[in-house]
């Protein structure tokens, strides 16, 4: 089973990466974004609950994020690894990935934080659209899609995320830099850490993590 972990602030490139990275190593991109996104487009009382703290740019409470991330690891598709994206966000979440995996006789291989200034966090976020069906990720700037407003890839319209809004993006970077920054330093003191520049092309930063997740055989 192989796990990796991919760190970075709101609108590091983790949703772009993880897609590519997924498609590359054959084993599922899994986001605790995406998922709750999808509980809130349902309407499900996880989604209910999920979407009071997401419209203020808090984190989700820990026992509902680790049970829904739980739940979606024993799934099949994830059976030979996964790319994680957005989990874990903090020391306690890393800890119960760990004692989880621990159970399966495994861990965590590489760890790996996309750094971005955050003024660039600010326009990247501002300019971002997603597609409806799948979560394509585009941007008005640096990504725009071949039509405006349709996915290239299935066709699907696009939208902006409602925590896309500056407010909520301001209080997401003010509300979960520091549980970032202590998760960061979690994977480092267990070793399994490696840094990225997030600012340079789409392509470079794919180049930057699979060398990352090469380097010592970590994969
Ligand atoms: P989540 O969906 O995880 O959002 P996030 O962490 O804020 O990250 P984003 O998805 O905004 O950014 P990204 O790094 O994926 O960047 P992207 O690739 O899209 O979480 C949403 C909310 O759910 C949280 O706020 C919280 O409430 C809750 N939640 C989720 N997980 C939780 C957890 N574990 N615990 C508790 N609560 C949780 O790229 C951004 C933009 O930049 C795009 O437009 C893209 O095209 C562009 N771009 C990408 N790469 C580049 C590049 N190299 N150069 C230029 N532009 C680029
Ligand atoms: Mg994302």
């Amino acid at each position: 089973m192989t796990v990796v972990v991919l760190l970075g602030a709101p609108g590091a490139g983790k949703g772009t990466q993880a897609d590519i990275l997924a498609n590359r190593l054959g084993i599922p991109h899994v986001a605790t974004g995406d998922l709750f996104r999808t509980a809130v487009r349902d309407g499900s009382p996880v989604g209910l609950e999920a979407r009071r703290y997401m419209e203020r740019g808090r984190l989700v409470p820990d026992d509902i994020t680790i049970r829904m991330l739980l739940d979606r690891l024993v799934q099949r598709d994830a059976g030979n690894g996964v790319i994680l994206d957005g989990f874990p966000r903090n020391r306690p979440q890393a800890q119960a990935l760990d004692a989880a995996l621990a159970e399966r006789g495994s861990r965590v291989d590489r760890a790996i934080s996309i750094e971005v200034p955050s003024d660039e966090l600010v326009r990247r976020l501002s300019g971002r659209w997603v597609c409806k069906a799948s979560g394509h990720v585009y941007n008005e700037q640096s990504n725009p899609p071949r039509v405006k407003g349709r996915c290239d890839l299935d066709g699907s319209p696009l939208f902006q995320r409602e925590d896309d809004e500056a407010g909520t993006i301001r209080a997401r970077l003010a509300l979960q830099l520091s549980s970032l920054r202590d998760v960061v330093g979690y994977y480092h003191d267990i070793d399994v850490l490696r840094i990225v520049n997030g600012v340079q092309p789409i392509d470079d930063v794919t180049a930057a993590l699979l060398a990352a997740l090469s380097d010592d055989a970590a994969v």
